[in-house]
């Protein structure tokens, strides 16, 4: 693609300028902006990155063990891969607000961060994947007065105060340009594919407080939904498919018991940025078929429900 092999040559450049000798720590979420982000830096200043992945536990099944193959095997990029998941789970702890978990794990990967900064000897930036929605949303929202509907991790999360200065070279973005840069810079398919998945990563499908039980009851639907998605053929037309655990208990039946266990709620949607939303409309037989695979296979969810909402009024996410 011509553009993008322009787009490469110049962010290339201007990332060398702006980083001059420095240091960069670029943070990876196991998403496509950050991975993309990364290896484009990688190619500007070679191993004055170091490339940093949190596992704050709230990642999907598998996510850790994929990013590390990925960087490690087919990049050859070094990888430092932070066990995070306790001091996450403990700042956690009895925080229900959405806006609350997004603030405290923004700055709880800052402050990670800086401590994989400190071991090298310090580091004068810090790099994500930002996009343009996402610098959008955090702002204001389009056409009406300046609210803030999310803080997404990695624009309005951040810290006040943070000793690193930025570095985001996908700030001009849409994810389709993203996508075609991370062809062009030779990430396999399969992962420049991969639906987004947010910062803040599984905290906010878990409305109510989050716990290290809820995660793994959590992880356990959302692959099987997934796995259903990929086994139909439908991954790649959906823009983002997602399962919710729900704060409230339902009664069911099992054999000859009764059940009082959590609601899982199914989301997929098709998007071209992420900005607006439609429901993607599977048939009923498939909803049925994952539905019966969630509630036999999964201790602790009973019910299963889809997510009829477009985004507006929805947003994708439900936090
Ligand atoms: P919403 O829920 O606002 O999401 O409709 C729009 C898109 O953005 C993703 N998203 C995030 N990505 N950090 C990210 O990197 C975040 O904090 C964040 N919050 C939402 C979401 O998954 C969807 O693709």
């Amino acid at each position: 693609d011509w553009t993008m092999a322009a787009y490469r040559e110049t962010k290339v450049a201007e990332i060398r300028e702006q980083v001059g000798d420095g240091r960069v720590i670029c943070g990876l979420s196991g998403g496509v902006d950050s991975s993309v982000a990364a290896i484009l830096i990688h190619e500007a200043i070679g191993d004055q990155l170091t490339c940093v992945f949190v596992d704050h536990g709230l990642l999907r099944m598998n996510e850790r063990e994929q990013v590390e193959t990925m960087f490690r095997d087919h990049y050859n990029i070094p990888l430092v891969v932070v066990d995070a998941e306790e001091r996450f789970m403990a700042g956690l702890a009895g925080v229900t607000d959405p806006e609350a978990k997004r603030k405290f794990i923004g700055a709880e990967f800052i402050a990670v961060f800086e401590e994989e900064a400190r071991k090298i000897g310090g580091a004068d930036f810090l790099a994500q994947g930002t996009l343009y929605p996402d610098v959008i949303e955090s702002v204001s929202f389009t056409g009406g007065p300046s609210v803030t509907i999310k803080s997404h991790h990695n624009v309005g999360g951040l810290p006040e105060r943070m000793n690193m200065k930025l570095v985001e070279p996908l700030r001009e973005l849409f994810k389709d340009e993203v996508r075609a840069l991370g062809r062009e810079l030779g990430l396999p398919d399969i992962f420049v594919g991969r639906h987004p998945f947010p910062g803040p990563g599984l905290a906010i499908r878990i409305p109510g407080e989050v716990t290290k039980e809820r995660c793994d009851i959590l992880r356990k639907a959302d692959a099987i939904y997934l796995d259903e998605i990929r086994k139909a053929g439908l991954y790649d037309a959906i823009w983002q498919a997602f399962a919710v655990l729900l704060p409230v208990k339902t009664v069911g039946v099992m054999g000859d018991y009764r059940t009082y266990d959590s609601v899982c709620a199914l989301r997929a949607v098709t998007s071209t940025d992420g900005m607006t939303a439609d429901v993607y409309p599977f048939d009923a037989h498939f909803l049925t078929s994952v539905a019966t695979r969630i509630v036999n296979e999964v201790q602790g969810v009973n019910r299963v429900v889809y997510d009829y909402t477009s985004k507006p009024p929805g947003t994708i996410e439900w936090e």
